[in-house]
């Protein structure tokens, strides 16, 4: 939270307007103790098999014709979105958009094109490739997938219920605070790499391809990823497999997390997501084709994303600030919802070996710029935000090294 937000904050406070939460706790005290997460027992990683309170599935309290949403849903005034999203509504001319790369010539050598993703990755930690290698049938076919899944009666689907101590599954929350507000939106997660933990049973067997499909299109962006990495790591001056190796080399990870966001009666109280960055190393967004929601953080204003036809929206989670010393940014950003349509996105994540530390390259220090990051695993780092849930940058910002502060 910024101290805007927290002046905000204070002055609704003595306007008697109530944004205190469930737990009596209010943002301030809800704040992440970093120290706290060494508390948690390390082997069952200490979420353990049970959400804290029943679950709400966002999409039933969608289908039941609510006038507004609970209370739950309901961000404090500081933190609802400023504007709406009008579907089929065209960008105005000259609107802001994040940067479009057009990744097969890159591949061909194009140095231009090379240096625009090194500026985004900079500048926003966000950009959108087109060009990619991926077919657009096997997007849109897995996209149509997922949206049929999500189409089944709520009961079909709770049979793939998940829980914190691995989020694979069907789910409607991250992190596990009691009394915590909530996000618009149910989603279902699950593991292509490690193959160990890759498990197709626990992948919906509805719709019948799905599992096919999925499969196909996991392969294909695990191959977008390791070419997304070769350009990231010679982008930093530093040889083009070194990002890969730290990342466990072919240990790498890749898990996929499917968002459905319902229609919201009160899109202007509530988020689909609320302001996050993705904890991980690159993020592949697929996003919906008919529906605009996501928002990227830049400066002080929330940019919606426009995304071209058949593109990937790509960002750098935190493992990437982390590794290249906070050359690149890893990006805030959150997802609008709004009361005519339904949005479904496909956020794929290429991240580290969950147990390898994570620290900044070597290459990229020297007396003039030390480590601004201590070691840590993706697993441990991954537990901010499954135990606490959304935060903003304030993961990557508490975990500094000791020798800067
Ligand atoms: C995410 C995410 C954005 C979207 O899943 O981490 O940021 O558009 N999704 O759904
Ligand atoms: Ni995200």
């Amino acid at each position: 939270m910024n101290n805007q937000d927290k002046i905000m904050i204070e002055k609704e406070t003595t306007d008697k307007i109530e944004i205190k939460t469930k737990n009596g706790l209010n943002e301030q005290e809800q704040e992440v103790k970093m120290d706290n997460m060494s508390d948690l027992d390390k082997t069952t990683n200490g979420l353990g098999e049970k959400w804290p309170e029943p679950i709400i599935r966002v999409q039933s309290l969608a289908e039941s014709n609510l006038a507004t949403v609970p209370d739950r849903f309901i961000k404090p005034p500081s933190q609802r979105p400023n504007e709406t999203i009008t579907i089929n509504q065209q960008p105005e001319d000259g609107a802001i958009n994040i940067p479009v790369i057009d990744l097969s010539s890159i591949l061909s050598g194009n140095q231009k094109d090379k240096e625009r993703i090194s500026e985004a990755c900079r500048e926003f930690g966000f950009f959108q490739v087109i060009n990619h290698g991926v077919r657009p049938e096997l997007m849109a076919a897995a996209r149509e997938a997922w949206r049929s899944f999500f189409h089944l009666p709520v009961e079909a689907k709770e049979a793939y219920s998940n829980s914190p101590s691995t989020y694979e599954g069907y789910g409607s929350r991250l992190g596990v605070e009691k009394g915590a507000l909530l996000d618009w939106n149910d989603y279902y997660f699950l593991n292509f790499l490690p193959l160990a933990l890759k498990d197709l049973n626990k992948w919906p067997s509805l719709p019948s391809n799905i599992r096919e499909v999925v499969d196909e299109y996991g392969e294909e962006l695990v191959k977008l990823g390791e070419r997304l990495m070769r350009i990231l790591s010679s982008n930093l001056g530093v040889n083009e497999e070194q990002l890969q190796e730290a990342f466990g080399g072919e240990d790498f990870s890749a898990c996929m997390r499917v968002n459905y966001y319902p229609k919201c009666p009160r899109p202007e109280l509530a988020l689909g997501l609320s302001p996050h960055s993705d904890p991980g190393g690159i993020t592949i967004l697929l996003p919906d084709d008919q529906v605009a929601g996501l928002q990227v953080h830049h400066g002080d204003t929330w940019i919606t994303v426009n995304a071209l036809p058949n593109a990937f929206v790509v960002n750098l989670g935190d493992q990437m600030q982390i590794l290249s010393n906070s050359i690149y940014k890893s990006s805030e950003h959150r997802v609008i919802v709004n009361s005519q349509k339904e949005r479904v996105s496909l956020a794929f994540f290429y991240n580290p070996k969950s147990d390898i530390r994570i620290q900044p390259l070597e290459q990229l220090i020297s007396s003039t710029n030390p480590p601004l990051y201590p070691p840590l695993s993706y697993d441990e780092y991954r537990l901010f935000i499954r135990t606490h849930g959304p935060r903003g940058k304030s993961y990557v910002e508490s975990h500094v090294s000791l020798v800067n502060g």
